[in-house]
């Protein structure tokens, strides 16, 4: 049987990772890898209803209350598709993980790292994703590509986008063996090169 791997894909909002995943998919898929893609929060099945909350719900939300919203959603997708995915031997790409809640809600909303980071490993039983690719883009940008239709998270705020970007920057420092960060500031076919390069170091590990 072949090797699974965990791939996942991070960064501020509108930096363009779902492209990209979409994208690495095609080009697995091409090499005749078996991948599957998930994401979070909103994994298929209840990760659905998490979703709905997080994203869409006008009443007041706490932020520790968001933040054990994204790691039940978590704990169900790495219970249900990610880890029953890599044990049979598939690449699962994963549309955001662990570091979007300690950017966001460590970085970002200002909640302590270091408990989010166990709270973290608490949901995922303690499986790490074999990559992490941080597309970096500066705010301004990001935000213009957002646009005017912001879901609850994305009307979080320029400083609050700021403060995520460096949470990122600094995770990929503390763990630059799993985390890598790609300029994403260039042509879709640019990123997608770097991106084939990384993903292929891993897999010829
Ligand atoms: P999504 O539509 O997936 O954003 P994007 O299109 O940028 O990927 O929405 C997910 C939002 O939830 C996004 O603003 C990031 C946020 N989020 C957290 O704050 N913490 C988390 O743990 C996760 C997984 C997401």
């Amino acid at each position: 049987m072949n090797k699974g791997y965990f791939i996942t894909f991070e960064g501020a909002d509108g930096c363009g990772k779902t492209t990209q995943l979409e994208l690495l998919k095609d080009y697995l898929k091409n090499k005749r890898y078996d991948v599957v893609v998930t994401r979070e929060p909103g994994a298929k099945g209840l990760g659905e209803k998490f979703r709905e909350i997080l994203l869409n719900y006008d009443g007041v939300v706490s932020d520790r209350c968001e933040s054990f919203l994204f790691l039940a959603d978590r704990s169900q997708n790495i219970d249900t598709i990610v880890k029953p995915a890599v044990s049979s031997g598939k690449i699962v790409l994963c549309d955001r993980h662990i570091d979007s809640s300690t950017a966001y809600q460590g970085y970002g909303r200002g909640l302590d790292i270091q408990q989010i980071k166990n709270l973290n490993s608490i949901a995922t039983g303690g499986m790490l994703p074999d990559l992490t690719i941080v597309f970096d883009i500066d705010i301004e940008t990001s935000m213009q590509r957002v646009g005017k239709n912001k879901d609850r998270m994305e009307n979080s705020g320029v400083e609050f986008f700021n403060r995520v970007r460096n949470g990122y920057l600094e995770l990929a420092k503390q763990e630059p063996d799993r985390i890598k960060v790609v300029d994403s500031t260039g042509s879709i076919e640019d990123i997608h090169k770097h991106v084939v390069s990384l993903v292929s170091n891993l897999l010829a590990m």
